[in-house]
């Protein structure tokens, strides 16, 4: 009997394993600019008109970024406080997760 056969699947499971796509992360930037840049500003300055309208936070604050844990930024994105729409019910747990790092990429020193 010849393990040929065994092997010619075992590397044709590899092959096909090797060329599956990675589990697709969340883009929080792209998520940033789609959900958020209107209000919060692309620099998350809030620095626009909706952010005066709705007085929105100004995100880029090293200040406001040190007195806010990941926690507190995922509840504003889930629940939305003021103006702010709730995501809880728009955006999967991941995509929110990956938001609150977009955030955290806001920070100007
Ligand atoms: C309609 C405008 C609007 C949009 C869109 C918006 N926000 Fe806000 N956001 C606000 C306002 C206004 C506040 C301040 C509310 C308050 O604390 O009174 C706020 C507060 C926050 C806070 C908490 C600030 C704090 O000090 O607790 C975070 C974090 C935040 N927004 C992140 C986001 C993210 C991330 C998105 C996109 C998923 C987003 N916002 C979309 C208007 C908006």
């Amino acid at each position: 009997m010849s393990n040929k056969p065994a092997l010619a699947l075992l590397l044709g499971l590899l092959g096909l394993s090797n060329s599956l796509p990675a589990m697709a992360e969340p883009d929080g930037a792209q998520l940033y600019r789609q959900h958020c840049g209107k209000c919060h500003g692309s620099d998350g300055r809030a620095n626009t008109l909706r952010g005066w309208l709705y007085f929105a936070q100004n995100l880029s604050k090293a200040k406001w970024q040190d007195s806010n844990s990941d926690r507190d930024i995922l509840d504003a994105i889930a629940k939305g406080p003021g103006a702010m729409p709730a995501y809880a019910g728009k955006l999967s747990e991941a995509e929110q997760q990956a938001l609150v790092k977009a955030v955290r990429d806001l920070r100007k020193p």
